[in-house]
């Protein structure tokens, strides 16, 4: 017996998912879960979503769209995201693939880099973008205290300005509300008093020549201001203090990233002095909260990236940290990389940046996804597709797989892009260096981009 005609339209309508109560006991058996899933896989295919980022699916091949911002947090609360693999598996590939295509929709990127990753995707927008690059012993052009006109000094610009302190002098984000109110106060009193000339350094004359009545005339009492202890913290930053050169700015040179789209800071040369660095990531954030995002329904993404080693070392971190409190009232998403989720510190830091990332993305670790699903508390099914995942990057079509969980839902997608497209985000070897080899002479990524698909092909 075989079925016919309107049995056959019965059972072949009815063996999708979902569609078995349609069929009667007797159609139905029990059987092991492997078997079952062979079938099932056949009656299911990706769901492309509305908008997002391309991706494409590991059967066919089809390209898929994947909405991974979620506009109106149906799936997830917050959309920050964090991807995983040992070094050279791809990330920072998958990244420049993220990125990319949210540049294109109109998000405003900011990439703090220590490994130099972006370069060629970023210099394909001329434009667009900027390169504010940290040089040994020089300060980024950052001025946290400029201001153009008097009106400048806002509440807002006083509660940040006052939060910026505050870290720098090993506060926290959090103070004391007297604390805070304090040093609010004694600024609003400075800018009151100078009209320009804003700085650290002169921040910090003002209050030391005034050491002696500034309290009793600001109504402060002495427990919510230690003066003392804020000169002595801060005299490494000014005049002939050891980190003063980070502060040695009269113009702000912020107004230069002020109408870039894609703004990439470098700091390579900084990795190794966690001191520097942490400085460095607050004036940053300064600098972001006054001009890229003061308009705080522009949508726009941060992204750390080689930030691994770093992580390590506290005031690295709790900088890091600062971000994702700060842009909770925005429009706006942190993506760290990171090659081992243990990089993160097991501390109260950590726990709530992984609370605040929803987005995971891990790509193939031959070292097993163990840690992965102990910290991130995944499920056996996630395991499982974790373990399925197969990359090839060394046959003429080479791709990633990438597992993708997104809140409570989770997939494997594969990544393969066009010649073009590879050119423009591979980070590292010969062909990279050819290629800009090839920028250096003309000066036109996109130009050097097709001079290497062109010396590829006639090499092949
Ligand atoms: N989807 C892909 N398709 C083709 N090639 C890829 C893909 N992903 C990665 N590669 C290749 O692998 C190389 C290394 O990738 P990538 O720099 O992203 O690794 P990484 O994980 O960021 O490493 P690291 O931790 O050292 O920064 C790329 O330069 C590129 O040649
Ligand atoms: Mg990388």
């Amino acid at each position: 017996y075989y079925p016919r005609g309107e049995e056959r339209k019965n059972y072949i309508l009815n063996s999708h998912p979902c569609f078995s109560s349609n069929f009667s006991n007797e159609d139905l058996y029990v059987t092991d879960l492997k078997h079952a899933l062979c079938l099932f896989i056949n009656n299911t295919s990706y769901r492309t979503d509305r908008q997002g980022i391309i991706f494409n699916d590991r059967e066919h091949n089809i390209p898929v769209l994947k909405d991974v911002w979620d506009e109106k947090k149906k799936r997830i609360k917050a959309r920050n995201f964090a991807i995983f693999a040992p070094t050279g598996e791809g990330k920072s590939f998958l990244a420049n693939n993220i990125l990319r295509q949210y540049f294109e929709m109109g998000v405003r990127l900011v990439i703090i880099d220590l490994g130099g990753s972006y370069t060629k995707f970023a210099s394909l927008y001329p434009e667009q973008y900027t390169v504010l690059r940290y040089e040994s012993g020089k300060s980024l052009g950052i001025n946290p205290f400029f201001i153009t006109k008097g009106d400048d000094v806002t509440p807002e610009r006083l509660e940040d300005l006052s939060v910026f302190l505050f870290e720098l002098i090993g506060e926290g984000t959090k103070p004391k509300k007297e604390q805070s109110v304090a040093l609010k106060k004694i600024l609003h009193a400075y800018y009151k008093k100078n009209a320009e000339g804003h700085s650290l350094d002169s921040f910090y004359t003002y209050i030391e020549s005034q050491r002696e009545n500034l309290l009793t005339q600001l109504h402060i009492h002495s427990d919510y201001f230690n003066i003392e202890g804020f000169l002595h913290i801060l005299s490494e930053y000014v005049r002939d203090g050891l980190y003063s050169f980070l502060f040695e700015t009269s113009e702000d040179q912020s107004y230069k990233i002020e109408d870039k789209r894609l703004i990439v800071f470098e700091l390579d040369e900084v990795k190794d002095n966690k001191e520097i660095l942490s400085v460095m990531l607050k004036l940053i954030k300064t600098a972001i909260q006054r001009t890229i995002w003061q308009n705080k329904e522009e949508k726009g993404i941060i992204l750390f990236d080689e930030f691994a080693k770093q992580l390590k070392f506290d005031n690295v971190l709790e900088s890091v940290e600062f971000y994702y409190q700060a842009i909770r009232k925005q429009e706006g998403a942190i993506g760290i990389i990171l090659q081992s989720i243990n990089q993160l510190p097991d501390n109260s830091t950590s726990a709530s940046i992984l609370e605040n990332t929803q987005v995971i993305y891990s790509l193939n670790n031959e070292k097993g996804y163990k840690e992965l699903k102990n910290r991130l508390s995944l499920s056996s099914h996630d395991l499982n597709q974790l373990k399925s995942i197969k990359n090839n990057l060394s046959g003429k079509r080479k791709y990633t797989e990438i597992f993708i969980k997104i809140g409570k839902e989770s997939n494997i997608f594969r990544l393969e892009v066009p010649q073009e497209v590879f050119a423009a985000y591979l980070t590292d070897g010969g062909d990279n260096e050819a290629i800009m080899a090839f920028y250096k002479e003309s000066g036109c990524m996109e130009m050097a981009i097709k001079q290497f698909v062109q010396l590829k092909s006639k090499e092949l």
